[in-house]
């Protein structure tokens, strides 16, 4: 039996994540939001899993989306909250809230980069924590929230 069947999955993406394909291209790449979404979608249905994706550049509207997957039959979460990631303790509590699994990814290794964004608010009470691998991390985020749930 697969593992993955009727498993749902929300992909969150936050701040300036719909600006993919234009913002900053030497880091985040060409592909948009919108083609990323297409193939997350596709990919979730190869594994016999539904995924729905939402993209906000509103903190109060991540953590709704957060809240309403405990009542909408939401098995596990995918996250790449932008810079939120590195300011809300709000996002933090939502998901600590809920009691949902996540995966939290990065396109970019962020590591590399500013030391402000070496810290997460939620690294320490993700399900898998995906860097530096680009949109592919999607993928591999993917993969990582099914497998946690498939053998909850
Ligand atoms: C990001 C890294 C964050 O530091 C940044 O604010 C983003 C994107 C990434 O995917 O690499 O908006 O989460």
């Amino acid at each position: 039996m697969n593992r993955n069947k009727n498993k749902n999955i929300l992909l969150v993406n936050g701040a300036n994540l719909n600006l993919l394909g234009m913002r900053e291209p030497e880091i985040y790449g060409s592909t948009t939001l919108a083609m990323l979404e297409e193939m997350l979608v596709d990919k979730a249905h190869q594994l016999e899993a539904t995924l729905k994706a939402m993209q906000s550049n509103r903190e109060y509207e991540i953590i709704e989306a957060i809240h309403a997957a405990k009542t909408t039959d939401i098995d596990g979460i995918i996250i790449n909250p932008g810079a939120f990631t590195h300011t809300s303790v709000a996002i933090r509590d939502a998901f600590l809230g809920v009691d949902i699994p996540f995966v939290e990814i990065h396109i970019s290794n962020v590591y590399q980069r500013e030391t402000f964004r070496h810290h997460s608010y939620l690294s320490d009470i993700a399900s898998g924590v995906v860097v530096g691998c680009g949109l592919y991390g999607y993928e591999l985020a993917l993969l990582q929230i099914l497998n946690i749930i498939s053998h909850k």
